[in-house]
């Protein structure tokens, strides 16, 4: 059953008084994988990490490390160390002791200890900075030390609980990139939490996706922004034009979809269908993959549907400009374009009828919000 993972959540729900927290998680952990949980601010993704390091217990489930059954040991009983955002180092030691520390609790022999320590920290690019007071460290340095002093124990698999979120975005992207280098090297699997979906899309083999305790979408990161399973996942990562439509027709490999202001649309469609036909359903499309077209200019490319609008309003923001355009007078939703195409920022035509040219490839059809 655990197919030879590493970690497996098994049917985890936790509650604190009323207020449900995780509601039958599922996920597992490969062997050297960097797996990210990501979800907005209180979808529980701390929680986890805390039944995954032993510091709380689930009410229902289990928790297999190694397909052992270890959802009632205690955190020393695991081959498992965590990190936080909060880097817990001690003030009053040195960068040595910080990082020896737990070695030393484990009577390990001096000269292992100083081999492993000089080890862990030129794998964080500290080599040097033994005797430095953590008080005189920068953040970004702190947050090294804590995670040399995490891989020094050289545990099976490192929990991260949003261990960049004090750090600048500046050293944050630097930090990201470093962190990435080292587990690959070490092949240690990390559960990373991060509330940053291009902390998630830049780092991970895998993402979990929470919203409200529950598991959305488990995928690579590829998967999960080109295949998105439900609106919410198509929103928070980058982010999507939301409609809702009904599936009036499914005829050998095509389909149509009834949107607003009773527009229908018509084209191929490969994926498995969400919905069955004659029923309501979501359709998603990403804002770079709706391309404007001025009502003189030519349809450059065929496999796409193309719905008349007006251009209302753009936004230029210097890589990028955002037209926001409107196809549907009557109910009077409006969609979001963002294009690189200079030619926008130049013309500003407002008011003007436009093509809206979608790829049949990047239309997206998801369950209605709320089916799951
Ligand atoms: N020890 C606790 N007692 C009561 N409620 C808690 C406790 N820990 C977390 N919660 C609640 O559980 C929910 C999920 O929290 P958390 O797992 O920290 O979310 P995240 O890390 O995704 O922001 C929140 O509503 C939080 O207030
Ligand atoms: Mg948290």
């Amino acid at each position: 059953m655990s197919g030879g993972a590493l970690l497996e959540l098994v049917g985890i729900s936790k509650s604190f008084g009323a207020n449900q927290v995780l509601a039958d998680v599922h996920f597992t952990v490969g062997h050297g994988e960097f797996l990210t949980l990501l979800g907005p601010s209180g979808c529980g993704k701390t929680t986890s990490l805390r039944i995954i390091a032993g510091f709380e217990e689930p009410d229902q489930g289990r928790v297999l490390l190694r397909g052992d059954d270890v959802t009632i040991l205690p955190p020393y009983r695991r081959d498992v160390h965590t990190v936080f955002q909060h880097y817990a180092l001690f003030p009053h030691y040195n960068v040595f002791d910080n990082v020896a520390f737990g070695l030393r609790l484990r009577r390990l022999p001096p000269d292992e200890i100083r081999g492993r320590v000089t080890e862990a920290l030129s794998l964080v690019r500290l080599s040097g900075f033994e005797s430095r007071r953590t008080t005189e460290l920068s953040g970004g340095q702190m947050q090294r030390i804590a995670l040399a002093r995490a891989l020094v124990g050289r545990p099976a698999l490192l929990l991260l609980d949003e261990p960049l979120g004090a750090l600048d975005l500046k050293l944050r992207r630097g930090m990201q990139l470093e962190l990435k280098a080292i587990q690959r090297r070490l092949k240690i699997a990390f559960v990373y939490v991060t509330h940053d979906q291009d902390e998630a899309m830049a780092m991970s083999d895998r993402i979990v996706v929470f919203q409200h305790g529950r598991v959305e979408q488990i995928g690579t990161p590829e998967e999960i922004y080109r295949r998105p399973k439900t609106s919410f996942v198509a929103d928070f990562m980058g982010s999507a034009n939301i409609l809702s439509g009904r599936l009036t027709q499914v005829r050998e490999g095509c389909v149509r979809v009834r949107l607003e202001d009773e527009v229908d649309v018509e084209f191929p469609y490969a994926e498995p269908l969400p919905v069955a036909e004659g029923e309501e359903l979501c359709v998603a499309i990403r804002p770079e993959r709706i391309s404007v077209r001025y009502e003189s200019e030519l349809a450059l490319v065929g496999d796409c549907v193309q719905i008349p609008a007006r251009l209302t309003d753009t936004v230029y923001l210097g890589d990028e400009t955002q037209l926001f355009i409107s196809p549907f007078p009557k109910s009077g939703k409006t969609l979001l374009a963002a294009s690189m195409d200079v030619r926008h920022q130049a013309e500003r035509q407002k008011d003007a009828p436009i093509w809206a040219d979608i790829r049949w490839q990047d239309i997206l059809l998801l369950e209605p919000p709320g089916r799951a």
